[in-house]
């Protein structure tokens, strides 16, 4: 199973080049599933018919699905919102503030993901495109399983999460707890059954058939966004596959004003190309028409992957070819963490370890590793940033060694 996520700046492209490549990679014979993770309804739009929650045949092999988050919401995360509203209850909040209190950040994203982690356990595609919402929702919704499950790691066991239910009351201005519902074990249990189905969803975006594909416009301000979006997704370990840059002008038009949109065009193109290397950039001209329904966008895929025979089929389902997203090595006496982090800057990057964890944080985004095992027991001794790959050095501390 071959999954295909399309991300980029708002307006650029990535309904319409994520349906272009379902529609293309169907007509090439692959069983093919769009999923739109986005709340706007725009995928149904693209394709020019009607979606619902459910997969709806749009055309031979060419599935599409719009997910209704609410009604796709997690029966075990209803069970944990229950009690802590309870809870809350309980302390004196009023029912609609502590509504609002255990709402679950990035509900809606992490249900949609939630829908597409069970198409690719259960759905009988081969291939399967989804379309995101922008850059910086898809960067919030790709690392909002990590953080959830770090937060239910502490909030489990249940003390914890009563203490901290007391925090959020007393900030709320309520008095301290008398008799507060200790969780039952269907709590605990809806808590740890949420733990694994946000690691289903980790394991499909971090499966070596899942990429990323970032689609952007020729223009200096979307290049800018789609650099930083690159780094972001690798720290996290997710890999970027391919650029589709879209609606390009065409540069033997006659017409002045299109002859010098396709030179600054073509300047852009070229830094893209030097950015993302050796990721490869692929193109779409801008359509005399708004390209909308299955033939228009058959088209535009035709200009993105060539004409769709079934000897294609091999090349859009062949896993991407992408460095290791996190790896350790052994260097004599010392072990070394490297996290590619392509175009980062040095002077963005803070590193900090907190107990079992490296802390590593670039422009306001986090990622939070668990040390392996190995890891655990050695000291920082180092951290370089060469060539867009982050390395630690860990050297083993002979104090730990010491009270084996
Ligand atoms: N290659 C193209 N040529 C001409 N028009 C295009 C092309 N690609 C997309 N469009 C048009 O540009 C508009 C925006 O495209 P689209 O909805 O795919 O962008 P998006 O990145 O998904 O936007 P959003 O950020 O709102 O989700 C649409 O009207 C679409 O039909
Ligand atoms: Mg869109």
């Amino acid at each position: 199973m071959r999954v295909v996520l399309f991300t980029g700046k708002g307006g650029v492209g990535k309904t319409t080049t994520a349906a272009a490549t379902a529609v293309h990679a169907a007509r090439c014979g692959v069983k093919t599933l769009v999923v739109s993770a986005d709340s706007a309804h725009s995928l149904a739009d693209a394709l020019g018919v009607r979606l619902g929650p459910q997969p709806t045949e749009v055309e031979s092999g060419l599935f599409a699905q719009q997910v209704d988050p609410r009604a796709r919401s997690d029966r075990s995360w209803r069970e944990i919102q229950e009690y802590l509203v309870a809870a809350l209850d309980d302390l004196g909040v009023d029912p609609l503030a502590a509504d609002e209190l255990t709402e679950l950040p990035g509900a809606d994203e992490v249900f949609s993901l939630l829908e597409v982690r069970d198409q690719v356990r259960h759905g009988p595609w081969d291939l399967i495109v989804v379309d995101c919402a922008p850059s910086a929702e898809t960067l919030r919704l790709l690392a909002v399983p990590d953080v959830l499950t770090r937060y239910l790691q502490r909030l489990l066991p249940m003390d914890r999460r009563i203490a901290r239910i007391v925090a959020v009351a007393r900030r709320a201005g309520v008095s301290a707890p008398t008799g507060l519902p200790v969780p039952g074990d269907a709590v605990v249990e809806a808590a740890e059954r949420f733990a694994t189905e946000l690691a289903g969803i980790q394991e499909v975006l971090r499966s070596p058939g899942t990429s990323v594909r970032l689609v952007l416009t020729a223009e200096t301000v979307v290049l800018a966004e789609t650099r930083r979006t690159w780094t972001a997704l690798a720290m996290h370990g997710f890999a970027v596959d391919a650029v589709v840059a879209n609606r390009l002008f065409d540069p033997e038009s006659s017409d002045a004003w299109r002859q010098g949109w396709a030179r600054s065009q073509a300047q852009v193109l070229a830094e893209a190309q030097a950015s993302f290397a050796p990721i490869p950039v692929q193109r779409a001209g801008y359509t005399a028409a708004e390209p909308v329904g299955v033939d228009a966008l058959a088209e535009l895929g035709e200009s993105l992957y060539g004409p769709a025979r079934p000897e294609a089929t091999a090349g859009l389902l062949a896993a991407p070819s992408v460095p290791d997203p996190f790896l350790v090595d052994r260097d004599a006496e010392a072990f070394v963490l490297r996290l590619p982090l392509p175009l980062a800057d040095r002077h963005d990057l803070e590193l900090g370890r907190r107990g079992d964890e490296l802390v590593v944080t670039l422009e306001g985004r986090r990622r939070v590793l668990a040390l392996p095992s190995a890891l655990r027991r050695c000291e920082v001794a180092g951290a370089q940033l060469r060539d867009g790959v982050l390395s630690v050095r860990f050297e083993p501390d002979p104090a730990q060694w010491m009270s084996v």
